[in-house]
């Protein structure tokens, strides 16, 4: 045999030096959930190790994860139904505690990137990503007036990166029109570009008490059985001035990302999401996997299939590891 593979293999010197894709602790954007109050930190009990924290907890808890490395994340509100309506209108009101968050963090943690989340679920009556009229539709153009308003005004609060995470059409252009029409030509857009309707979210609507109170959100969340519709809307995003393309999730769609990989030119991020986590973290504590290495593998394969950057709740976990 000329030809031996193995030999490669045979040290681990060797191994390290043929490997082709390494992790990073820059790679991870690490996913928070705050809430309104003080003092409060209650653990998301499908996601053994994820905390929502009011804003003061939120604060010390950055300090850790900054001390281990990590440098991005991406903030989630957690709201009370009181404070829900159709509009989502908390989303934009001045002062709420999740635009607060955003100012405090940029205040104490000037080097943190802070990323946000765009989209109506969270405020919603509706618990729908856009604006339900009264058949149920979700309107498409009336949506992105709100969406707008909701970026705008996480940029004033001090975003570095605003992700619409809605699915609406058109979206990526509006919201780029109105931050520059109010001056926040910095401010970076990482679209949801592929996000596929996907029984993976449980866990996050269970943190976020965020899940839609009637129907499911397959007229905008795309249909898992589809590849090519993915470049479709990653060259709309990219051609309304998105900085960063986003597939969601990333596990069960490591071909979207290599797809979208091989065909542009911006970076390519993928969502890890929180049922991809929670799959993990119950195997790990049942004896069933060994959670340190499946998590190390889950994402090494994100990134060997185009990702250059990683939503994942895995980023605490990993940077203590590697630290
Ligand atoms: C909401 C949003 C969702 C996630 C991120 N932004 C849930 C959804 O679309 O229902 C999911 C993240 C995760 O599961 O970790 N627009």
């Amino acid at each position: 045999m000329l030809r031996r593979p193995r030999r490669n293999r045979q040290s681990s010197a060797i191994r390290a030096m043929v490997e082709e894709t390494s992790l990073s602790v820059n790679d991870f954007i690490y996913p928070m959930f705050v809430m309104d109050g003080k003092n409060l930190t209650s653990e998301v009990s499908s996601m053994p190790g994820i905390y929502r924290y009011s804003i003061d907890k939120l604060l010390e808890e950055i300090a850790v994860i900054q001390d281990l490395g990590i440098r991005s994340i991406d903030l989630f509100p957690l709201l009370s139904e009181d404070k829900k309506d159709k509009i989502a209108s908390e989303s934009y009101r001045k002062g709420n505690f999740y635009l607060e968050a955003i100012h405090q963090i940029k205040s104490k943690f000037p080097e943190i990137a802070i990323m946000t989340d765009v989209a109506l679920d969270p405020y919603s009556s509706d618990g729908h990503d856009g604006y339900v009229d009264e058949n149920g539709n979700i309107l498409n153009d009336e949506t992105l007036h709100i969406l707008a308003k909701m970026a705008v005004a996480q940029a004033e609060a001090g975003a570095d990166i605003v992700g619409p995470s809605d699915m609406m059409d058109g979206r990526v252009g509006f919201i780029r029109q109105a931050l520059d029409a109010k001056g926040f030509t910095n401010v970076s857009i990482m679209s949801y570009s592929a996000k596929y309707a996907s029984a993976f979210y449980g866990p996050f609507r269970d943190a976020l008490d965020s899940a839609p109170k009637f129907g499911d959100k397959k007229t905008y969340q795309m249909n898992p059985a589809n590849s090519r519709e993915a470049l479709i809307e990653a060259e709309l995003d990219f051609s309304e001035g998105a900085d960063f393309l986003m597939v969601k999730p990333a596990l069960a769609y490591l071909d979207i990302i290599k797809l979208l990989n091989d065909n542009f030119d911006i970076p390519i991020a993928a969502y890890n999401v929180s049922g991809e986590y929670a799959m993990i973290k119950a195997a790990a504590q049942n004896g069933w996997l060994d959670g340190t290495r499946t998590m190390v593998e889950s994402l090494t394969s994100i990134k060997r299939a185009g990702a250059k950057i990683i939503l994942t709740y895995f980023a605490k976990e990993y940077a203590s590891l590697v630290k």
